[in-house]
């Protein structure tokens, strides 16, 4: 089915100046960006968004790391975007990721890990309203 995914550049990888790198893997396999922005998020912001996580150990590091530095915000459209995208980035830890994949490429360790995508197309929904409202998605189809 069509589907959208969230997909953020972590600050790690902004860092790095690989933002179009990983835009160029997105494209390549056919997935559209139909919105993007870059965001310094609040502590607050990162808490919002990872409130799931907010009792695992990791939590705080979590949020420190995201509120670090820039990230890129992206809303990615396509057949199948959801696994695809989670296909592309590779497993949450780097040492467990394919070669080839982003995380493989682009990050050092699992708090570190270059980039984050929605797991479900629930959760893509969810996360895709927290950072975009309608008006700034632009679905395209072709
Ligand atoms: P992300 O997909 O952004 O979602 C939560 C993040 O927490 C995850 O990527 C990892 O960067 C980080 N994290 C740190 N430790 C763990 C862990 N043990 N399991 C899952 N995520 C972790």
């Amino acid at each position: 089915a069509l589907e959208r995914t969230l997909s953020i550049i972590k600050p790690d990888a902004v860092g790095k100046n690989v933002i179009g790198a990983i835009y160029n893997r997105f494209e390549s396999t056919g997935l559209r960006i139909v919105a993007a922005k870059m965001m310094h998020l609040s502590k607050e912001q990162a808490e919002g968004f990872y409130a799931e996580h907010k009792e695992r150990p990791f939590f705080g590091a979590l949020v420190e790391f995201m509120t670090s530095g820039p990230i890129m915000v992206s809303v990615l459209e396509g057949e199948n975007a959801v696994l695809r995208h989670r296909e592309i980035m590779g497993a949450t830890n780097p040492s467990e990721a394919l070669a080839g994949t982003l995380r493989a490429d682009y990050a050092e360790t699992i708090d570190e890990n270059a980039v984050h995508g929605s797991d479900a197309v629930e959760s893509a929904a969810r996360e895709i309203a927290y950072f975009f409202s309608d008006e700034e998605i632009c679905s395209r189809t072709r």
